[in-house]
């Protein structure tokens, strides 16, 4: 029997879904660091034109496949063209590998959440020579497979339309806080100030496109996904107001996180320790500290878990295609499947250190597939779908073949792919040097 399509209760269901697959750990965390050590302010400019001329194209350009299939991304790419079942596949299976890692630190996010709310905050090296990690892997993935378990409205959507809310109250609330403690002007000045030399060096470029791809998690199929179960919103301004609440959102995290390293006096450039050791140590010196490091983590709970879900969405809704599978079998599957491939990277940060090339597996996984594989992921969507697909068709999703049109088609089929490359060169010289 083939099942009727779920569809998004309305337009902002859609919309707080897709924000929150957008706005995840790399917002909140990796993007204050990145502006850091890549020239401050100036930072924004190369981000920005990433986000509007490469990112919102790309998001368009899935948004629009999936609607116009009607369907996930290895049936849509095969009903572009049956050659392109692989390539579908390869998207399948890149998503499931970074979501295995990204459950593992959802998990950590979670473990810190806990233990600033008991008054109790752990040191980073203490809680991974233990099996914690483990433990609180395995509750992210329940949490994630609960949700979608329960489908696109009553899991997915539901999920966003309580957790987005409460994420932006949160980092609101923690914003005003930061603004007025004592290390506030140094702490902007570090994040914000411009250092404008930086703009013409190809890495900070490189930095912003990868950024860029990654917070909006473009490339991945998940857009693709959620346009399936979309009806007629116009998916220029839907992009739009994702892509803005995405970088507002990570603006925001930075004038959380650098005032506080300021006042506490530790290291702004501490690079990915900083989430994890930094900051802790921050909420440890300063007033209240235990009630803002709960709240920290839980806002970071939150938007990790909104991504997460969107990403298993991807395998799920596969499966569900495919092999005409229901739901729930579909995700205990999917969920089973994910939890042993990350499994490698959640013991990497327990007791037994597993590591390969002298490198912790996570850290590994995050390069192979976070990394190279999303943008190599990235590159198949724009190609497939840009070169192969039917213009008309794609017109026919965008609002018609005016000339803001074919200025987005023109940046899918060569300004995407061409930043795509670069990017991808740059990492792989980054990885061997
Ligand atoms: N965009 C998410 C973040 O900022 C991460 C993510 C990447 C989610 C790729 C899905 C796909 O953390």
């Amino acid at each position: 029997m083939v099942q009727d399509r779920e569809q998004w209760s309305s337009t902002l269901g859609f919309i707080l879904a897709s924000i929150g697959s957008a706005v995840g750990i790399g917002n909140i965390w990796r993007f204050p660091y990145i502006v850091g050590v890549n020239g401050g302010g100036a930072f924004l400019v190369p981000y920005v034109i990433s986000v509007l001329l490469f990112g919102v194209p790309l998001m368009m350009l899935e948004l629009a496949i999936g609607r116009s299939t009607g369907k996930s991304v290895v049936s849509a790419f095969q009903s572009i063209h049956r050659r392109f079942t692989f390539a579908g596949l390869i998207i399948v299976a890149v998503v499931s590998l970074i979501l295995g890692y990204y459950l593992v630190i959802t998990g950590w996010v979670l473990a810190y959440a806990l233990s600033f709310i008991i008054g109790q905050p752990m040191a980073f090296d203490m809680f991974t020579d233990s099996y914690l990690p483990l433990i609180f892997f395995l509750l992210s993935g329940l949490t994630v497979f609960v949700t979608v378990r329960s489908g696109v409205r009553k899991g997915i959507e539901r999920a966003s339309r309580y957790l987005i809310p409460v994420l932006i109250a949160i980092l609101l609330f923690l914003v005003a806080f930061s603004l007025t403690q004592p290390g506030a002007v140094e702490g902007i000045g570090f994040y914000l100030a411009p250092d404008t030399s930086n703009l013409t060096d190809p890495g900070v470029w490189i930095a912003a496109f990868g950024q860029a791809f990654f917070s909006l998690s473009v490339g991945m199929g998940i857009l693709l996904t959620f346009g399936s179960y979309l009806r007629k919103e116009s998916l220029f301004r839907s992009g739009i107001i994702i892509a803005a609440a995405d970088t507002l959102i990570a603006i925001l995290a930075g004038l959380i996180i650098f005032p506080l390293v300021f006042t506490s006096g530790l290291d702004p450039a501490a690079g990915v320790n900083l989430a994890f050791v930094t900051l802790p140590s921050a909420f440890i010196r300063i007033q209240f500290g235990m009630m803002l490091g709960a709240l920290f983590f839980l806002m970071l709970f939150a938007a990790a878990l909104t991504s997460a879900v969107s990403m298993l969405e991807v395998p799920v809704a596969a499966l569900m295609d495919s092999y005409d599978c229901p739901r729930r079998r579909a995700t205990l599957l999917v969920v089973a499947a994910i939890m042993l491939l990350g499994l490698p990277s959640a013991l990497s940060y327990t007791a037994l250190k597993f590591s390969v090339f002298g490198m912790p597996f996570l850290d590994l996984a995050d390069y192979v597939f976070g990394t190279i594989g999303l943008i190599a992921a990235a590159l198949i969507v724009a190609i497939v779908g840009g070169w192969f697909m039917n213009r008309i068709r794609i017109c026919a999703e965008i609002g018609g073949c005016g000339w803001r049109q074919r200025v987005y088609m023109a940046l899918i089929r060569y300004g995407v792919p061409a930043v795509l490359l670069v990017t991808l060169a740059g990492s792989l010289l980054r990885g061997a040097g």
